[in-house]
C-alpha cells in the first residue's frame, strides 16, 4: 500500500508515527500459516508496540500476548487479547503484579528464578488458587546480536540454567499452589540467523522429554521472540523454517508451539514521519535538523541502530540532484540526539519531509518526555481506513501529575 505522507503530515503534524495495518496483518500470517498442521499460538510481544489499537488488531487475528508487567496484561485484557492466550514474563515481578495476573486467571506466568517461584507460590497459596507457570530456560545459546539485546547466555540476568530448572519443575510438581505447564526460551533479539535459536529449541525440547520421563508433563513449549527485519542489508530468518526448526526439535512431543514475537510483526509496518526545520555546517560536517529527536527514537543512540531514511520534500517542489551526507539530528541538548548518520541528502528547505523507515517496533514505545518534548501521535492507515490511535501530548498531559510546591 503506499502511503500519503504528505497529507498525513498536514493533517496530523509531525514528528508522527505511522502504522500500516495490512503489513501487519500480513507479517502475523506468515508465521501462523508457517505452523500450520501444529497446534500453535503465535503470541504478540506487547512492548514492542504497546497502542491498545495494536494490540487489538493482532488479537483480532487471533494472537496470544506476551507481557513483561502487569501494565502490559492490564493493555492485552483491555484491548480483548482472550485471558487464556495471555503469558506474565519478567525477572522482576511484584508480589501485586503476581496477585492479579493470578486473579485475571491468564495462560500462565513465566518464570525467571527460584526465588520468584517461591513468592509465586507463596501468593497463590493466599489466594488459595494454583499457578499456572512455565519456566525461562537460559541455555546459554549466543544468539550473534547486539549485546543489550542478548539475552540467552549464562551472563545475561534471564532466566535459569538447565539444571536448576530441573530441581524447579520437581518442586512444582510436588507443591499444592504451582503447576509447570510450560517451557520458556528467548536468547535475544533481532535475530538474523535460525541456527542459535534451532539449537536452543532442541536443548529445551531435550528438557522436555527429561522431565516427562520424571512425570512433569510440559503443555506448552514457548520458543520466544527474536525474529529479526531487514533495517540495512540483513539477511532475514523465513518464517516456515523458523517453524520446522522448533517442530522437528520437538518431534514426537505433544506440545502447543508458542512464539512470541514483537519486531517481527510491527517494526517494517511503522514509519516515523518527521519535518526538516534547519539545515545547518560545521566546518566540513553537515547537520539537518528535523522536529523528531532521540526521544522519539531512541533506537539509533542507544543501540548504534540504522533506520533508512527516506527524503520526500514537499509537494510540488523541485529538490536538488545534487546529494550531499549529512547527519540527521533533533532538536535535543544532547551530542547523542541522532536519527541517522551520514545520509546522502539534497539541499533541504524548512518543512521538507523524512520519513524514518521499520520504526514500528520499540519506537515509540522506548518515547520519553525528555526535554519536556510531547510524545508524537500515532496514526493507523489500512486499505479501508485511517485513524488516530493516540493523540499528540500537550504540554498539559505532561504536568497532569506533577505540582508546583508554591504558588506563583
Ligand atoms: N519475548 C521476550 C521474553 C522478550 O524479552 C522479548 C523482547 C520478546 C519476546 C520480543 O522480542 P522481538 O521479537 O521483538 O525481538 N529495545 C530493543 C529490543 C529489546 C527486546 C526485549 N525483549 C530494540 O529496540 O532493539
Amino acid at each position: 500500500m503506499s502511503i500519503d505522507f504528505h497529507t498525513l503530515s498536514q493533517k496530523y503534524g509531525t514528528p508522527l508515527y505511522i502504522y500500516d495495518f495490512d503489513k501487519m496483518a500480513e507479517n502475523y500470517r506468515a508465521f501462523k500459516e508457517a505452523f500450520s498442521g501444529q497446534k500453535s499460538l503465535i503470541s504478540y510481544a506487547v512492548k514492542a508496540n504497546s497502542n491498545l489499537s495494536v494490540i487489538q488488531h493482532f488479537g483480532t487475528l487471533g494472537a496470544g500476548a506476551d507481557c513483561v508487567s502487569i501494565g502490559e496484561v492490564r493493555r492485552a485484557l483491555t484491548a480483548g487479547i482472550e485471558r487464556y492466550k495471555i503469558i506474565f514474563s519478567g525477572v522482576g515481578k511484584q508480589d501485586h503484579e503476581i496477585e492479579e495476573a493470578l486473579n485475571e486467571e491468564i495462560l500462565m506466568l513465566n518464570l525467571e528464578s527460584e526465588a520468584e517461584m517461591k513468592r509465586v507460590e507463596l501468593v497463590a497459596r493466599a489466594l488459595g488458587k494454583p499457578a499456572r507457570i512455565s519456566i525461562r530456560i537460559n541455555p546459554n545459546v549466543d544468539p550473534k546480536t547486539h549485546p543489550y539485546i542478548s539475552t540467552g547466555l549464562h551472563e545475561n540476568k534471564f532466566g535459569v540454567e538447565i539444571s536448576m530448572a530441573k530441581r524447579m519443575y520437581i518442586y512444582a510438581k510436588n507443591s499444592e499452589f504451582l503447576e509447570p505447564v510450560g517451557i520458556h526460551f528467548h536468547i535475544g533479539s533481532q535475530l538474523t540467523d535460525l541456527a542459535p535459536i534451532a539449537e536452543a529449541a532442541q536443548i529445551v525440547a531435550d528438557l522436555v522429554r527429561s522431565l516427562k520421563a520424571i512425570g512433569v508433563e510440559i503443555k506448552f513449549f514457548d520458543a520466544g521472540g527474536g525474529v529479526g527485519i531487514r533495517y540495512a542489508e540483513e539477511t532475514l530468518i523465513d518464517p516456515l523454517a523458523y517453524a520446522e526448526a522448533i517442530a522437528e526439535a520437538t518431534k514426537g512431543l505433544d506440545l502447543t508451539l508458542m512464539c512470541e514475537l514483537g519486531r517481527a510483526l510491527t517494526g517494517d509496518a511503522g514509519y516515523l514521519l518527521s519535518s526538516v526545520l534547519y539545515e545547518k555546517q560545521n566546518g566540513d560536517k553537515r547537520f539537518v535538523i528535523v522536529d523528531a529527536a532521540m526521544n522519539d527514537l531512541l533506537r539509533p543512540t542507544l543501540y548504534g541502530a540504522h533506520h533508512r531514511i527516506t527524503f520526500l520534500g514537499q509537494v510540488g517542489q523541485e529538490t536538488s540532484q545534487e546529494r550531499n551526507k549529512a547527519d540527521i539530528v533533533g532538536p535535543i541538548c544532547e551530542s547523542g540526539d541522532w536519527l541517522a548518520k551520514e545520509v546522502a541528502l539534497p539541499q533541504t528547505r524548512h518543512n521538507d519531509l523524512i520519513v524514518i523507515e521499520d520504526a514500528g517496533a520499540y519506537g515509540f514505545t522506548m518515547s520519553s518526555n525528555y526535554n519536556t518534548r510531547g510524545r508524537a501521535a500515532e496514526v493507523v492507515v489500512s486499505q479501508n481506513s485511517e485513524r488516530v490511535i493516540r493523540q499528540r501530548e500537550s504540554f498539559e498531559d505532561q504536568i497532569r501529575l506533577e505540582k508546583a510546591y508554591l504558588h506563583v
